[in-house]
């Protein structure tokens, strides 16, 4: 049962969802970041949908979503003091801190480990709902295990289907890069995964933060995190990126001679790509390009090409989240021998 509402999300709306949620069924909702998948999260039942629902392996924790410090602390064996500086300073907001579970949370939501993700969104829409359920909420993205993360509420229906029982509208994302994901279970903060808050904003206030993101062209990085696999985020049309712009627009070219398909990921103007490819410029700076890109590859992805040829972004620290999703989007080798 799926009410897409084209006026978006109404007080009715979040009275029924609150109703699907305390039955134990599943709810997509806004996040500032991308649409989560919601159910209750201290409901093991309700966790075991969301499992299926997704397609998701057991052993990838899923995020408690909450409303603020209080709520955290509940879920927490541990709140340390680095832990208030950083929800001071960055909740609600697209922060995921990675605890010591308090006895309470079950070991379905932190994929049997001792650790629990809480963050708390500022999305109007998560924040009305995680106030009326009065609960915490668990929600991964809200797409189906490995594939693109969902900004609207069209790319969840297109994902999902009937596997969720209600989609609250609340237009595009405004980020469209999930949070950054800080585990401070260790001697010093690590970032997990890297997000829509960079590292020197995080440093500001966190000093000690160790910082894992791999550069712009590191293909081969491994991630710290559970549930970061290599291939992720991937749209089902292959996606190279070239070593510069000029490599992309020469790759681009020779495919179009070769007789294929190709769509142009790019920072700038496309005055210079081949005639024959389709060109999607994203724009030069990081916030606006974050906040397009799912979506671009979700259109891309329909739009019936062999391959998507994408530019590569700045190496510097707001491109990195940016960096991370089109590397896992990728295919392996030097412009995708490998698949
Ligand atoms: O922006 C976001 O974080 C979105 C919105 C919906 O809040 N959620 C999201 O959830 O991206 P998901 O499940 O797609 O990704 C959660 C990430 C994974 O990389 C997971 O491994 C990590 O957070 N994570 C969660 N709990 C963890 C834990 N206890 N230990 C280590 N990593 C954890
Ligand atoms: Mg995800």
């Amino acid at each position: 049962m799926i009410a897409l509402n084209a006026d978006r999300t109404s007080p009715a709306q979040i009275d029924r969802a609150v109703a699907i949620l305390r039955a134990g069924g599943l709810v997509a909702f806004p996040t500032e970041t991308v649409y989560g998948l919601g159910g209750r999260a201290l409901d093991p039942a309700a966790l075991a949908r969301i499992f299926a629902a997704k397609g998701r392996p057991a052993a990838h924790p899923l995020i408690a979503h909450v409303l603020g410090v209080s709520e955290a602390r509940a879920l927490a064996a541990d709140w340390s003091r680095l832990a208030d500086r950083l929800a001071e300073a960055f909740w609600p907001g697209p922060l995921t801190l990675v605890v010591p579970r308090a006895p309470c949370v079950p070991l379905e939501l932190t994929g049997g480990g001792n650790s629990v993700g809480i963050r708390a969104p500022a999305h109007r829409i998560a924040r009305a709902l995680l106030q009326a359920l009065g609960e915490p909420i668990a929600a991964p993205s809200a797409n189906r295990y490995q594939t693109l993360s969902p900004t609207t509420a069209a790319h969840v229906a297109a994902s999902l289907g009937d596997r969720v029982d209600l989609i609250l509208d609340g237009g595009p994302c405004s980020a469209g890069i999930e949070s950054t994901v800080i585990d401070l279970g260790g001697e010093a903060p690590v970032i997990l995964r890297p997000g829509a808050l960079d590292f020197p904003t995080l440093a500001a206030v966190a000093p000690t933060l160790v910082d894992t993101t791999p550069r712009a062209l590191d293909r081969d990085a491994e991630r710290p995190s559970p549930g970061m696999d290599r291939r992720h985020y991937a749209p089902r049309t292959p996606l190279v990126i070239a070593p510069s712009r000029s490599a992309a627009l020469l790759d681009a070219a020779r495919r179009v001679a070769d007789g294929q398909r190709v769509a142009l990921l790019l920072l700038e103007s496309e005055a210079d790509a081949p005639h024959s490819a389709y060109a999607r410029v994203l724009g030069p700076d990081p916030g606006a390009y974050g906040r397009q890109l799912f979506a671009a590859l979700h259109d891309l992805d329909a739009g019936g090409f062999d391959v998507i040829v994408a530019e590569p972004v700045p190496d510097t620290p707001p491109w990195r989240a940016i960096a991370d999703r089109l590397r896992r989007a990728g295919v392996d080798g030097p412009l995708g021998a490998g698949r």
